[in-house]
């Protein structure tokens, strides 16, 4: 909530005969620190980021360009790695942290980061 809102929301309340209880509740919601929220794909894809690159180009030369990669292909990718079926010790651990659910986001994420890999209609 931005904290204009914050303001007249707090401004109504103290209008009405339970204003005190909802004030006190309104500043608990302003005061506490907002719950752990789940880490999106894009956090996620940081870690990606510390060899495929910030800008889709890969540190080292031995590291492919997953940018502009067709999803599937992503998609097909992470999931044998996590299922072991594409052996690689690095991207083995990588894969382990994604979900099913994760994969398809991630493949998707840099599917659509600008890249030459992948064909376009
Ligand atoms: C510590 C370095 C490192 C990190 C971090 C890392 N990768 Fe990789 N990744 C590699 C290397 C090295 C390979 C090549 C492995 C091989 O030969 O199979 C690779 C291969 C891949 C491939 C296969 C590409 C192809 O062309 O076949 C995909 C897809 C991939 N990584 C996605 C990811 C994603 C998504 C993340 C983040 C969740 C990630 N990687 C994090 C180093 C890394």
């Amino acid at each position: 909530m931005r904290l204009g809102n914050a303001r007249k929301a707090i401004g109504n309340v103290q209008t009405g005969p339970l204003g005190p209880v909802f004030f006190i509740a309104m500043l608990g919601t302003l005061l506490l620190p907002p719950p752990a929220a789940a880490q999106t794909i894009e956090e996620k894809a940081q870690l990606c980021a510390a060899c495929h690159g910030e800008n889709g180009i890969p540190q080292e030369k031995t590291t492919p360009v997953i940018w502009g990669q067709y999803q599937g292909y992503l998609y097909l990718e992470l999931r044998d790695y996590k299922s072991g079926a594409r052996k690689n010790a690095i991207m083995a651990g990588m894969a382990q942290g994604l979900t099913e659910k994760d994969i398809e986001n991630i493949s998707e994420y840099f599917y659509v980061q600008p890249g030459n890999l992948a064909s376009r209609y």
